[in-house]
């Protein structure tokens, strides 16, 4: 398909946009005390080097009783200003528009920052928060419309082009649209009309203060997905609402509420991509104002089929530039294949915005570290840009394992100039990403190898297979520098004897050394994928799988990667039985000895197969007998210690980088 749609320019409003690629409004918790900071100049900045039509800040907080989160930039402080002139100033430089988002989050907070009551349009606790809201008075409504506009002045003082409105998953906007939220019985209750009069007010408000120089959006949720919640023919009537007000240049989708539904708004990849883009046209059918899309768009060519077959105007692509800030100059060259593709598996982005820490991404390691280096502390700007830094003298690399860390090094040290051969012992790149990826619905994990390999070939590295290493071959091949990256493997707990041949690893699993039937426990102590994935895998082969951890809930960490609600669903189709408790006493011959902790009693289970997904051991043997030679010698990945994807690629940069 040749792309027309995405490479034609657009007006919105008074905004001329290159393209219709928009990196839509996403946080980042790069903000310090409320204010912008140098790290969002340099973040937003590559994305619009990198080519993207629009770009969208994370939100503003229009007033001092919004404060869900600790790093939210506090847009009705003045003192704000000189930080938005810094990132518009370098957005600008790339020839690109910003709009800057500006919302009050009314009840999905909590008071916990702001020592203030949360308000919102009814008392109606948030299911996240759980804290009761204050419903406001006509004082207090007055006063949010006031902040939206003092906001909106700061935005264009501060030089943005555009202002845009999140009323959609987390706003007290959405709360006065929601039946599920809106419980008043006064002119902003009852009717929709009366439901949209805050909206109204807001766009009113905020366009008197921009006057018609700068643009105006508004951000709608489609279905909130909760019950009693707005759906999709009132989204669309509130769309028409808004075309109304005469005051609007765009309309921008979302679907889900930012706390009872997360995890339809930031998807992980067990849902299809485009998912939400019935949303967009729907409303597109009904107004004559510009509309975006959003929701999974990984790749250009499925945008551009969503312009060209008319669901929308423009594509929001936001996790696709947080992966490669890029996307659209590599889209727009024609090398689409170069595009390191998003995963959707929300592991550093979303995952990371949960935990309270900036936003990364898990196979870029500069995402976030743009105005620092990748080794660097985000606190410390004076470190070096993290870009290729090439060597006087090319250097002759050997990289052992063509995992994710092996990989990642090859590529680092390969940018820097370097000759770079990888050996891999067996027949394939990726290692355990690659096994984590062949099973149910998480096949797009295996692009992060698939990336990477891309990466490796346009910089001409050298990857042999089924070539183990030991210390003999590399005094044969006399490399200048050794990066070990020889994982980890499958290690037995105290409790499984050598013997127990029904015993067996999730790997033994899903290399297909064994294939076990009948009933099987899967045993959950690391409480992310390696649990679920191989339940899911048996449960379709026929098994009766029972996953037993000795955590607080199965597969404990998916919930910050939004990945809970959906396993769950998914999980009780497939009859698949979930228990918390922990073995004790090991095995009595085939019998399982468990102990229910909350309840203090044992159990006993007697399956046929017993999958164990326990914590590995490194493989650091070959690192410890070339240190012992005398090599020029690192590690990185799971052969230090084992830990998720992210650490593998983070620590293989940082050991090719230094090179
Ligand atoms: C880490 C993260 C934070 C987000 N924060 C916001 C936000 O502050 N405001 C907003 O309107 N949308 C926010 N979103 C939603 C995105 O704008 C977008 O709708 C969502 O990521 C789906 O698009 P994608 O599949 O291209 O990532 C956020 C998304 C992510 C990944
Ligand atoms: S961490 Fe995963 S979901 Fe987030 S941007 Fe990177 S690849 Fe995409």
């Amino acid at each position: 398909m040749s792309e027309r749609f995405l490479w034609s320019p657009l007006r919105v409003g008074p905004v001329t946009v290159k393209n219709r690629i928009v990196f839509s409004a996403h946080l980042t918790n790069y903000a310090d005390g409320g204010r912008p900071t140098e790290q969002h100049a340099a973040y937003y900045a590559e994305r619009a080097r990198g080519g993207a039509g629009l770009i969208v800040t994370e939100e503003h907080s229009v007033h001092p009783t919004d404060w869900p989160y600790e790093k939210l930039i506090h847009g009705f402080h003045r003192e704000v200003i000189p930080g938005y002139r810094r990132i518009t100033d370098a957005v600008h430089e790339h020839g690109t528009p910003i709009f800057a988002q500006i919302n009050h989050n009314g009840g999905q907070a909590s008071s916990m920052y702001s020592r203030l009551p949360v308000w919102a349009p009814s008392p109606v606790a948030d299911p996240l928060f759980r804290e009761v809201p204050k419903g406001v008075e006509q004082a207090e409504i007055d006063e949010i419309v006031a902040g939206y506009a003092l906001v909106a002045e700061h935005c264009a003082e501060g030089g943005f082009d555009g202002i845009e409105l999140q009323c959609s998953h987390s706003s007290i906007v959405r709360g006065f649209l929601s039946p599920a939220t809106n419980r008043r019985t006064d002119a902003y209750g009852g009717s929709l009309a009366n439901r949209a009069r805050l909206l109204v007010d807001i766009v009113a408000a905020v366009r008197r203060t921009i006057g018609p120089s700068l643009a105006l959006g508004v951000r709608l949720c489609g279905d909130e997905l909760v019950d009693e919640g707005t759906r999709i023919d009132e989204a669309v009537a509130v769309a028409r609402i808004v075309e109304g007000t005469g005051h609007v240049d765009y309309i921008n989708t979302s679907i889900g509420v930012a706390t009872a539904s997360l995890f339809m708004i930031e998807a992980s990849m067990h849902i299809p991509p485009g998912y939400a883009l019935f949303i967009a046209s729907a409303i597109r059918k009904a107004v004559d104002l510009p509309v975006i899309g959003v929701g999974r768009f990984k790749d250009p060519l499925q945008a551009e089929r969503a312009l060209a077959e008319g669901h929308c105007d423009l594509v929001g692509i936001v996790r696709g530039q947080i992966a490669d800030a890029h996307f659209a100059r590599k889209a727009r060259a024609g090398h689409t294949d170069d595009i390191r593709l998003c995963l959707s598996c929300n592991q550093e982005c979303v995952g990371r915005m949960g935990l309270n820490r900036w936003l990364g991404c898990i196979e870029n390691p500069r995402t976030g570290r743009e105005a620092i280096g990748v080794g660097t502390p985000p606190s410390d700007a004076t470190a070096g840009a993290g870009a290729a830094r090439p060597r006087d003298r090319p250097r002759h690399v050997l990289v052992v394992g063509a995992g994710p860390a092996g990989l990642q090094a090859a590529i680092a040290a390969a940018r820097n100039g370097h000759t770079v051969s990888v050996y891999e012992q067996s027949g394939h790149a990726g290692g355990q990403v690659r096994l984590a990826a062949s099973v149910p619905n998480r096949a797009e994990f295996g692009d992060l190898v698939r990336n990477q390999l891309a990466e490796c070939r346009r910089l001409g590295v050298a990857i042999t297979y089924d070539t183990g290493v030991w210390p003999g071959l590399v005094d044969e091949l006399h490399p200048d520098k050794v990066i070990v990256a020889t994982g980890a493997q499958p290690a037995r707990p105290w409790w499984a004897p050598e013997g127990a041949d029904q015993v067996v690893d999730v790997r033994d699993v899903l290399e297909g050394r064994c294939a076990p039937e009948g009933d099987v426990v899967v045993i959950d102590e690391i409480g992310f994928h390696h649990a679920t994935s191989v339940a899911e895998l048996l449960a379709d082969r026929g098994c009766r799988v029972e996953i037993i951890t000795p955590g607080m809930v199965v597969g404990q960490d998916l919930g910050i990667t939004l990945d809970m609600e959906n396993w769950w669903i998914r999980a009780s189709a497939k009859g698949i039985v979930q228990t918390v408790e922990r073995v004790a006493q090991g095995m009595d011959g085939r019998a399982l000895q468990l102990l229910h902790h909350p309840t203090g009693t044992m159990e006993t289970r007697e399956p046929d197969w017993i999958v164990l997904a326990v914590p590995a051991e490194p493989v650091d043997w070959l690192y410890r007998d070339l240190r012992a030679a005398g090599w020029d010698v690192e590690r990185a990945g799971d052969c230090v210690a084992p830990r998720r994807a992210h650490a593998a690629v983070i620590e293989g940069e940082r050991a090719g980088a230094g090179v």
